[in-house]
């Protein structure tokens, strides 16, 4: 891994560890919420594994995830496009990037998830194009999110959704949208218990 992704890796799990630390008082608008550092080698082994090169992302925050996805996707000269509402988290995560050297693999789109998925998916361009999903926003969306996110998903791309087990409070929605996810024939579907719990999805057909 490239010193400058390492270092900005680095700071940011530190930031994490205080954020969750409660030692440091963050207003929760403020709150990173970062997946683990063991999801975030799980999610850039697989598109690593995969090769994948079109990435998107909900919920990007202040960029941890969007970084180990771009050090995989860079090297494929990808794009990630993630979306996220916060506009100061926004600004962190420029800063981050900016730092890290991986800028020119992410597109940002600032607004809500649900209208711009339902732009995206609304462009034919878009149709099986994806190779890779992170899902990690507001948790009671999940479903609404997934079924606009499916059909943009080519045949064997992968969607990893974030949550699935901890904090405890999601665990009736994202138990919902597991087994909603299990209905679905045209997928496969598993609960990792990595981080705070993966449920990791391959679209079969
Ligand atoms: C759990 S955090 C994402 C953490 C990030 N994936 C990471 O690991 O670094 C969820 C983010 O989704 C954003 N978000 C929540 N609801 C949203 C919505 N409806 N539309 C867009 N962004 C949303 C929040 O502002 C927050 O920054």
């Amino acid at each position: 891994m490239i010193d400058s992704i390492y270092k900005v890796l680095e700071e940011l799990e530190i930031q994490s560890t205080l954020e969750k630390s409660k030692k440091v008082n963050i207003s929760s608008e403020n709150r990173m919420l970062a997946i683990t550092k063991e999801t975030g080698e799980l999610i850039n082994m697989i598109l690593r594994l995969k090769n994948a090169k079109n990435m998107l992302e909900v919920g990007m925050s202040t960029g941890y995830s969007t970084i180990w996805c771009a050090e995989a996707i860079s090297e494929q000269s990808g794009k990630i496009i993630t979306i996220e509402q916060n506009q100061n988290k926004i600004k962190r995560a420029k800063e981050n990037f900016q730092k890290a050297g991986v800028t020119d693999t992410i597109i940002i789109k600032k607004g809500l998830a649900i209208q711009i998925l339902t732009e995206l998916s609304l462009q034919q361009k878009y149709r099986d194009f994806f190779d890779f999903v992170l899902i990690d926003a507001d948790k009671e969306s999940v479903i609404e999110y997934f079924d606009l996110i499916f059909p943009m998903v080519s045949v064997g791309g992968v969607i990893v959704t974030d949550n699935m087990l901890y904090p405890e409070k999601f665990r009736e929605d994202m138990k919902k949208f597991s087994d909603y996810l299990k209905k679905n024939p045209k997928l496969r579907t598993i609960t990792s218990p990595i981080g705070n719990g993966e449920e990791i999805t391959i679209k079969l057909k």
